[in-house]
């Protein structure tokens, strides 16, 4: 569209949209604070300029009127943001709306003309009750979001989830990336950038050439170095957009440029949206060993865009399922896998999770509402432990201790998935051999991970003996004794610290 002035403006703000209590407000706030950009709940200013709550207007006046109300407001608030700026496409504002803001079909094309909105997946009844502080098993409001439902569910652009993950925000969604891409810094994995960028409108300041052979320290240093060509100073954000690696590479980049620069994480595989974009761990590999240097810098913000897996492989999409299967055997079995009637709540602190309305499964087989269900069990673990400290957050390391020796063994030929799952079904059988869970429980454990088409026994050539010097390089180590997070049974995985050095596997 053009504004007053006849320059072609780009889409400038973001506005959430959803059913009353569904957090429209609360993740506005956090969405503008993480993305430093202005923020107008529009009920607020409402409720300031009419000198009354929304309630005794509706009372008072009567629903026409406020709806009149409303949409003068809008029509105030979008023309105070776009005229500020002419000459970039970045994202200038957060919007929080009404509950029915975009029931009038004027506002809603202005909403849509001027930005993206995005539609916040209403929450169950209890989960609404005990939001408000109504009873259980009341519908204080679910009826008029009922009703709604098909208008809710017709805004393309959908959050599913949003919570706070150890002072990282993290967004699952569909849809949601472009307009937190939009005009920042980002760093973009190659492949990802072939397929994504034009998609995005996006163009990258800096390429990571695509493969686990490339999360070098010698990537790390090309960031730097395109850090400083870009200028970026203290007060900069930058954006990882790709894969672990890429999300690896970019945080350890910004945790060590100046000391330390803020980034956004927006992980475009399975793998990364289920694990490795949350939890703050960065780094790269050394030839002694895999992210063997790094550093806790947790990003200040996660946007999980399930739009991303379209252009995943079944490999890569079976890659991620060996760290969900591996959640499932940390937080008991169905834990983050789809289950319509279970609320997703592990002590959230910002918005719980929500129950997505329209619930259709991705292409890829996977939803938003399961990928947020699955990096909850992660989250609560790191919010315990954020920095493995306290012998918590080694339980997420199941099955990693024998899969970084298979990576380095193989020359990363094997892909990290792939060697979750085999080094999950090795760590069974250790677990048994030291008594620790019953004989069948190996054999269950790789039916899970061969049903997602993922290997379960090691690469031709290899012994586990053969693997044991690589394991001794694992950084889980402590003189000659490693930390194993032995899976022992679903929910039940165990720290078990191993001499390498004098007992045996
Ligand atoms: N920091 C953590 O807590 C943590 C946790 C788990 C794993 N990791 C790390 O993550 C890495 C593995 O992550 P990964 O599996 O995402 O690897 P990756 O980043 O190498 O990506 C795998 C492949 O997918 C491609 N790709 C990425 N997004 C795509 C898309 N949308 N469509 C098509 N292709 C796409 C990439 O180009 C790459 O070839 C490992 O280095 C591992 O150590 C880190
Ligand atoms: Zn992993």
């Amino acid at each position: 569209m053009r504004d007053k002035s006849g320059i072609e403006c780009l889409k400038r703000a973001i506005f959430l949209y959803g059913a009353p209590a569904s957090g429209k407000s609360t993740l506005g706030k956090a969405l503008a604070e993480r993305l430093g950009l202005g923020f107008v709940d529009l009920d607020e200013r409402i409720v300031a300029e009419a000198g009354m709550s929304i309630p005794e207007i509706f009372k008072t006046r009567g629903e026409a009127a406020f709806r009149d109300i409303e949409s003068k407001a809008l029509k105030e608030v979008v023309s105070g943001i776009i005229p500020r700026l002419p000459t970039s496409n970045s994202t200038l504002a957060v919007v929080s709306l009404g509950g029915g803001t975009l029931l009038r079909d004027e506002n809603r094309a202005l909403c849509e003309e001027n930005g993206t909105v995005f539609c916040i997946d209403t929450p169950s009844d209890d989960e609404l009750a005990r939001r408000i502080g109504a009873a259980p098993g009341s519908r204080p409001l679910g009826d008029k979001a009922k009703e709604r439902a098909a208008h809710y569910a017709s805004f393309p652009n959908r959050v599913a989830a949003f919570f706070d993950a150890q002072s990282s925000l993290v967004v699952v969604g569909r849809g949601i990336a472009p307009a937190i891409l939009a005009g920042r810094n980002v760093v973009a994995d190659e492949t990802v950038a072939r397929l994504w960028a034009g998609r995005l409108g996006i163009s990258p300041f800096a390429i990571i050439p695509s493969g686990e052979e490339h999360k070098t320290p010698v990537a790390v240093a090309k960031l730097w170095r395109a850090f400083s060509e870009r200028g970026l100073g203290r007060k900069d954000t930058v954006v990882a957009l790709g894969g672990g690696v890429t999300g690896d590479l970019t945080g350890f980049a910004a945790a060590t440029w100046m000391r330390g620069i803020s980034w956004i994480n927006v992980p475009t595989t399975l793998l990364s949206m289920v694990d490795a974009s949350t939890g703050g761990k960065t780094g790269c590999d050394l030839p002694d060993g895999k992210n063997l240097a790094g550093a806790f810098h947790f990003p200040k913000l996660v946007v999980i865009d399930t739009d991303f897996l379209e252009t995943l492989s079944p490999k890569l999409i079976s890659d991620g399922r060996a760290e969900m299967i591996k959640h499932e055997a940390i937080g008991g079995k169905g834990a983050g896998v789809r289950s319509r009637n279970r609320p997703l709540r592990v002590g959230a602190t910002l918005g719980e999770a929500t129950e997505p309305s329209g619930a259709s499964a991705e292409e890829s087989g996977v939803s938003a509402k399961e990928i947020a269900a699955n990096l909850m069990v992660k989250v609560g673990i790191v919010r315990e432990d954020p920095l493995e400290t306290l012998g918590r957050r080694i339980l997420l390391n199941c099955g990693h201790t024998v899969a970084h020796a298979i990576e380095k063994a193989t020359g990363y030929r094997v892909s990290h998935g792939e060697a979750v799952a085999i080094g999950c079904v090795e760590e069974a059988k250790i677990a048994v051999r030291r008594g620790l869970a019953p004989a069948s429980w190996p054999e269950e454990f790789a039916a899970r991970f061969a049903a997602a088409n993922l290997p379960t026994s090691l690469p031709g050539g290899f012994s586990l003996d053969e693997l044991v010097p690589l394991m001794r390089g694992d950084k889980k180590r402590d003189g000659g004794a490693v930390t194993f997070a032995l899976p022992c049974g679903w929910g039940d995985v165990r720290g078990v610290k191993i001499d390498l050095s004098k007992e045996s596997l």
